[in-house]
């Protein structure tokens, strides 16, 4: 890519690659920077699952800054030869949960999880229940290659029991937790400590934060009187609120409610 513009210092260092191998989507450099430029320059502790040939682990340690620490997991021992300076690998799989339980203790808790390994719905979904944890309460944890929650050989299709995308779904739901009058959608571990969910082609990311309940506020004069919707007969109130709380139970559509 010659006299190009690029978007971004990732995108720039990636086109003018000729060390390490690195492999990725076009597309990831702009999301990347969107959620990883607050970090530069920072003492971040940084995780990448995948390491392959080792050049992104590179890639960030260039980006980030000296200051980073930039870790690896790789199943692979070959990707051991890839440390050097602040880049250190763990040899061992995403999915091995006792390998994982291990990694804890050897690691200090992770400002920006990457997960970009193996991508089987199993993987994806181990490492992100071990690891979430670990992630700081203001650190992000982003999970990539995401398109292969459609792909019957690594476990995935669509809407698919196990899918690591139907699972990720549930997150929306969780941040709004709070405001859940239903058993079925109660405040969790997840409701207090996600920020937001960003859902791109491929691409998952979580911002942590420590959450509490939110808070509505009204300030200003009223300018006219509010319908609050007290008004109208009290039985037609009271039959429509219990259709709808039968429909509301079997998941159906409300009525009577414009
Ligand atoms: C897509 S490549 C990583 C690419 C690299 N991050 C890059 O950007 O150039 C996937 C890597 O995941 C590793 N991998 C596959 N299964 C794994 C597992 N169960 N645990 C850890 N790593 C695994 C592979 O050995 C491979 O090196």
């Amino acid at each position: 890519m010659e006299n190009q513009q690029y978007s971004n210092d990732l995108e720039k260092y990636f086109y003018n690659n000729s060390g390490r191998l690195i492999t990725k989507w076009k597309h990831y450099f702009e999301i990347y920077d969107r959620h990883f430029s607050k970090y530069r320059g920072k003492e971040i502790v940084f995780l990448e699952i995948g390491v392959f040939h080792g050049g992104s682990l590179e890639m960030w340690q260039n980006y980030f800054g000296p200051k980073a620490k930039i870790y690896g997991i790789d199943i692979d021992p070959r990707c051991k030869a890839f440390e050097k300076g602040n880049i250190e690998i763990h040899i061992g799989s995403q999915s091995d949960r006792n390998f994982l339980t291990d990694l804890k203790k050897k690691i200090p808790k992770v400002d920006i999880l990457l997960d970009d390994g193996g991508h089987t719905m199993n993987q994806m979904r181990v490492s992100f229940d071990e690891l979430y944890d670990h992630i700081k309460d203001d650190g992000l944890y982003m999970c990539e290659d995401m398109h292969t929650c459609y792909w019957l050989h690594y476990g995935g299709g669509h809407k698919r029991t196990n899918s690591f995308m139907e699972y990720s779904k549930n997150f929306i739901d969780y941040i709004n937790a709070w405001h859940s009058k239903q058993n079925s959608l109660t405040v969790n571990k997840f409701t207090k400590t996600m920020h937001s969910v960003h859902f791109y082609d491929s691409i998952l990311a979580v911002e942590k934060r420590v959450m509490t309940e939110p808070v509505s506020l009204r300030m200003g004069t009223p300018s006219f009187e509010e319908d609050l919707g007290n008004s109208g007969n009290g039985l037609g109130k009271k039959v429509k609120k219990l259709v709808n709380l039968i429909l509301q139970y079997f998941r159906l559509p409300s009525v009577g409610i414009d």
